[in-house]
């Protein structure tokens, strides 16, 4: 008797391709949904969806498409990295417009009198490109063009990027901002609550023909640990339990049995082990301490300037932060790479707080040297706030 038979399913419950059968419309997934909807409806021009890898975007974009096929004509590109010539040949070829000539200006030309048409036929036209964190600058920038293409009243043409959270980052930076500031609508693909996985597993459960397999509660919070809450590892760990309970003649699924899927699943397909959430608590606590003594020398070491005028500007001690400011010189620090990150604390590791870009400059306001000997400004961003930049990107002086 094969493991289907055994649970008296009609197949796997927990599949790995997106398929709109299987769709369990979260809060968050229909949320998204509604968004794109309004876009499309309202003519928005330019739509983003992020997501981390495995949280739902080609699943939510199936179920997107299969409710606008009648309404609209839509071009899907799956494999972007292709040039920008390629891209708007794809994007052609998909819509059905044939034509003879490689010319650029005439391919564009018939694009615009294929577009006006639709609309007067109140048909809109859907551009929607997944994986788009793989797509070129270049590429980028041949969309942005398109999405020129619109009439006094209303945009000719619906575009929609899905990405993984870089495609947000690389839409930040400088060469890309003027497509970035024409995004109007903007969502992003979470993970599941811990209440929401133990209902989506019961979901696909009972959509795979519900059978004999009993989830236990226990089991379906462990799930959600080490999936944190991400539907494809929820998959990965909920199908290979219901393997070990199998292989046990077992039809309920107990912890012990999601604990045995540790040992088969790869480290990289686990979203949070025991282990490796218990490093990150601990590496946070550490960082949170290590932020609180420094900051709390850091003040002593101000307070102690602001007593004696004859004191030095700043220490010499490692790993404080110091005052840089005095009350007639400004120290300025001006970026010299194209575009730099600053970061929410001073480390590598921190999260981006804003990027600037060559020639910025801004007010220093504390120093801090880490133990490595790494140097970090903590720098006044105008409109954005107190952040930290590296010492080795930016050029210091005074004003
Ligand atoms: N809302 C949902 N309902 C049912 N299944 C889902 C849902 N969201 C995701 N899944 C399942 O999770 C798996 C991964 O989904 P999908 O491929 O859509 O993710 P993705 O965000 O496009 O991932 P990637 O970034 O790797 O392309 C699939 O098996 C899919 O069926
Ligand atoms: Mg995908």
């Amino acid at each position: 008797m094969d493991y289907l038979e055994f649970f008296n399913l009609k197949e796997d419950p927990f599949g790995l391709t997106p398929d709109s059968y299987y769709f369990y419309p979260s809060k968050m997934h229909n949320d998204v949904l509604a968004s794109l909807d309004y876009a499309v409806e309202q003519k928005e021009g330019f739509s983003l969806i992020i997501g981390e890898p495995g949280t739902g975007k080609t699943t939510i974009l199936k179920i997107f498409i299969d409710r606008w096929k009648e309404k609209a004509e839509i071009a899907l590109i799956m494999t972007p990295r292709l040039s920008s010539e390629e891209l708007l040949q794809a994007i052609l070829d998909d819509l059905n417009i044939h034509m003879e000539t490689t010319n650029k200006n005439e391919m564009i030309k018939t694009f615009r009198d294929f577009l006006i048409a639709r609309s007067l036929a109140d048909k809109r036209v859907i551009i929607i490109v997944d994986e788009a964190q793989n797509l070129s600058d270049g590429s980028l920038e041949e969309l942005r063009l398109l999405s020129n293409l619109e009439t006094d009243k209303e945009k000719l043409l619906q575009i929609i990027l899905i990405g993984q959270p870089e495609l947000q980052r690389r839409l930040h930076s400088e060469g890309l901002r003027q497509l970035d500031q024409r995004i109007s609508i903007r969502a992003t693909l979470k993970s599941l609550t811990a209440v929401e996985t133990s209902d989506y597993i019961s979901f696909r459960l009972i959509k795979a023909g519900k059978g004999s397999a009993i989830f236990d509660e226990k089991a379906k919070k462990l799930i959600h640990t080490l999936s944190g809450g991400i539907p494809r590892l929820i998959n990965l760990t909920a199908s290979r339990a219901m393997m070990v309970a199998y292989i046990g003649s077992s039809h309920q699924i107990l912890k012990r049995h999601v604990l045995d899927t540790v040992k088969h699943i790869p480290e990289t397909q686990r979203k949070s082990s025991f282990r490796y959430r218990t490093l990150r608590y601990a590496a946070a606590a550490i960082a949170l301490i290590c932020i609180v003594l420094v900051s709390f020398v850091g003040y002593k070491a101000l307070q102690h300037t602001n007593k004696s005028p004859q004191a030095p500007a700043h220490s010499n001690t490692q790993n404080v932060i110091t005052q840089t400011a005095s009350a007639n010189v400004q120290r300025m620090a001006t970026v010299t790479v194209r575009t730099a990150r600053v970061r929410e604390w001073p480390s590598l590791q921190a999260g981006i707080a804003s990027i600037v870009s060559k020639g910025d400059s801004f007010e220093i306001i504390a120093e801090w040297t880490a133990s490595g000997g790494n140097k970090w400004y903590k720098v006044r961003i105008p409109d954005v706030g107190e952040y930290w930049i590296a010492s080795y990107i930016v050029s210091v002086g005074s004003h």
